[in-house]
């Protein structure tokens, strides 16, 4: 007779031999011919189907009068620049959704039209892309930007109509899931447009899941392993990347888009990928050096997943305070004394204050907008020491 622990090993060899592969799974990146895609996951993971409502499921996708958020009604359908003789119009036919270049001379109009392919964010503001020649991709004139409307995109000079601003692969392998790139000399934008995967999806975090799926649905189930990285099973500094792939500032990565595996070493192309600080924060916030830099990081096992739960959307500020007590209680603010219980639900509001970003996004005539930006570096900020009145 054997010992059931042998027996048991006996079992899952056999089980191995049978289900080819079963057993030496190997991580890889999701692409458009493994992707099990989230319909799938969901099937079984019902409870996290918050997730499609998600910023990071909505970062990318197709134009519909839904997705876009500006607005197509005649009138405010214009952004006007300082150059009084170009404008924009941004108009919905029933052939999609397009942006329009004006430019009025003394003799004659000349107009340029693009469609709106591929839209992209949804919190703070959106840029829209679109495909010339084909499979190129390029950047839109006209955002849009939450409080003020059509703006133009970040870092485009006012009053010419630029077309120009290529989309390289980078950018995408942020904002969606895949999109194979055409290698071509020289060129950077050039891209497979029919299999592309817009969105950011289960398998970007946690690998391909066919293996997964195929075990999980295998009668012997029980006997074969997960094949699927749960990001809480590994080494903290991994968790960390695997966050840090889009939330470590916007520089290029020694490896190709695309090709980082969750669980593996993030190849950054610098030690610190961008400069950091409220003076040089952007639209594309740098969490991940910030946090480093906090004392609670420093001393703690924190995670970003300490705080957030990334398969819903979480916009509650008083909520992300009762973490801090998880660690800290309120007497352990020097305003304790002062202040007493009133501090709990706030320590958010000081030590993670939001900051307006000093770099502007977007110049509109007579006007310049700037996001504020949430910072992750916790601390004790001087000028925030007085808890406003009234209750919360
Ligand atoms: C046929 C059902 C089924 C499908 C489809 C499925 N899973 Fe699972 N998954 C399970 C079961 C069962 C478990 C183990 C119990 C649990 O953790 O919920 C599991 C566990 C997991 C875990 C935790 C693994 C661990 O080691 O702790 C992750 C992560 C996961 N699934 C992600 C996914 C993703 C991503 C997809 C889509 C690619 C997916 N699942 C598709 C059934 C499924
Ligand atoms: C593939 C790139 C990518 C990865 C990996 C990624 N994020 Fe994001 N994340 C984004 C993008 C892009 C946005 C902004 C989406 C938008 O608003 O269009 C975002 C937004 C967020 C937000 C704001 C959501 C909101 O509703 O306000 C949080 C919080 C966040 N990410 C946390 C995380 C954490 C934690 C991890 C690691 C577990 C992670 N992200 C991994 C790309 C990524
Ligand atoms: C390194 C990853 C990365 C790259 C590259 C990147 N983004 Fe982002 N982007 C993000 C993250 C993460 C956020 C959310 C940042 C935050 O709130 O701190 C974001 C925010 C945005 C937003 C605002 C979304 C919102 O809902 O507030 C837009 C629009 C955007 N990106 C467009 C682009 C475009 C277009 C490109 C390429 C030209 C690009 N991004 C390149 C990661 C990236
Ligand atoms: C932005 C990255 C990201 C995305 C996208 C994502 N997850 Fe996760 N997932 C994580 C992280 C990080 C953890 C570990 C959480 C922790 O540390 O507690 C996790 C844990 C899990 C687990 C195991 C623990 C649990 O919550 O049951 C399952 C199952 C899971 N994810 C399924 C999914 C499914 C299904 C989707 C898509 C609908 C999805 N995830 C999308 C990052 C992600
Ligand atoms: C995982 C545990 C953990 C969590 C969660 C946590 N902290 Fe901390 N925090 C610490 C530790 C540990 C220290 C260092 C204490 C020490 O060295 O005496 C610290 C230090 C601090 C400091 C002093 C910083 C400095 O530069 O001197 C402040 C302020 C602080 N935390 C506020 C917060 C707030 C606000 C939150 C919630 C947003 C929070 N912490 C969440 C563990 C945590
Ligand atoms: C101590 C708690 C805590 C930790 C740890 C933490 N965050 Fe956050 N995060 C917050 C709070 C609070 C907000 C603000 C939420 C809001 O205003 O809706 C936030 C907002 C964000 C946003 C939206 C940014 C913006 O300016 O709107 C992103 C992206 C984000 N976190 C990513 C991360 C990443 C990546 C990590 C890990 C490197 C991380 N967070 C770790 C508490 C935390
Ligand atoms: C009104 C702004 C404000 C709020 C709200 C607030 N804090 Fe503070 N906190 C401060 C200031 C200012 C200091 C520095 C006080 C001093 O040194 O005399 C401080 C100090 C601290 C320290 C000690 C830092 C050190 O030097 O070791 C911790 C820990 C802390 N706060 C945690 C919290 C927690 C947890 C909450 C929520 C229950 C909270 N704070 C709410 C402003 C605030």
């Amino acid at each position: 007779m054997l010992e059931p622990r042998k027996a048991w090993l006996l079992a899952a060899a056999a089980v191995c031999a049978a289900v080819a592969s079963g057993c030496h799974h190997e991580t890889v990146a999701v692409r458009g011919d493994n992707a099990a895609g989230d319909s799938t996951c969901l099937s079984c993971h019902v409870d996290h189907a918050s997730f499609e409502q998600t910023a990071h499921h909505l970062t990318s996708r197709l134009p519909t009068r839904a997705s876009i958020a500006g607005s197509f009604t005649p009138g405010l359908n214009v952004l006007r620049t300082s150059n009084p003789s170009l404008y924009f119009r941004m108009d919905s036919t029933a052939d999609g959704f397009y942006e329009t270049a004006v430019s009025t001379h003394v003799r004659d109009t000349t107009t340029r039209t693009e469609r709106i392919a591929i839209v992209t964010g949804i919190r703070k503001g959106q840029s829209y892309l679109y495909w010339a020649g084909h499979d190129q991709l390029y950047q839109l004139p006209v955002s849009y930007w939450t409080g003020s409307g059509w703006a133009y995109s970040p870092g485009y000079a006012d009053g010419r109509p630029n077309f120009d601003r290529l989309i390289p692969p980078r950018c995408l392998e942020c904002h969606a899931t895949w999109v194979e790139a055409v290698p071509a000399p020289g060129v950077v934008n050039r891209y497979q447009r029919a299999d592309a995967i817009l969105g950011i999806s289960c398998e970007t975090c946690h690998g391909a899941g066919r293996d997964h799926v195929r075990n999980e649905r295998s009668s012997l189930h029980w006997l074969l392993p997960r094949s699927i990285v749960n990001p809480a099973n590994l080494p903290r500094a991994r968790q960390l990347d695997g966050c840090a792939l889009c939330h470590n500032g916007t520089a290029p990565l020694r490896t190709d888009a695309f090709a980082y595996v969750p669980g593996q070493v993030l190849q950054k192309r610098t030690a610190l990928a961008t400069r950091i600080g409220s003076d040089t924060v952007d639209v594309h916030g740098n969490q991940v050096a910030l946090l480093e830099r906090s004392r609670c990081y420093r001393s703690s096992q924190m995670t970003c997943t300490t705080c957030h739960d990334v398969h819903r959307e979480q916009r509650d500020v008083l909520a992300f305070s009762g973490t801090c007590l998880t660690c800290h209680t309120p007497q352990s603010c020097g305003l304790y004394p002062k202040y007493g219980q009133r501090l709990v639900g706030r320590c958010v509001d000081c030590h993670m204050p939001a900051l307006t970003s000093a770099t502007v996004i977007a110049n509109s005539p007579g006007h310049q907008l700037r996001v504020q930006v949430r910072s992750h570096w916790i601390k004790v900020y001087a000028q925030m020491d007085t808890l406003p009145s009234g209750s919360y």
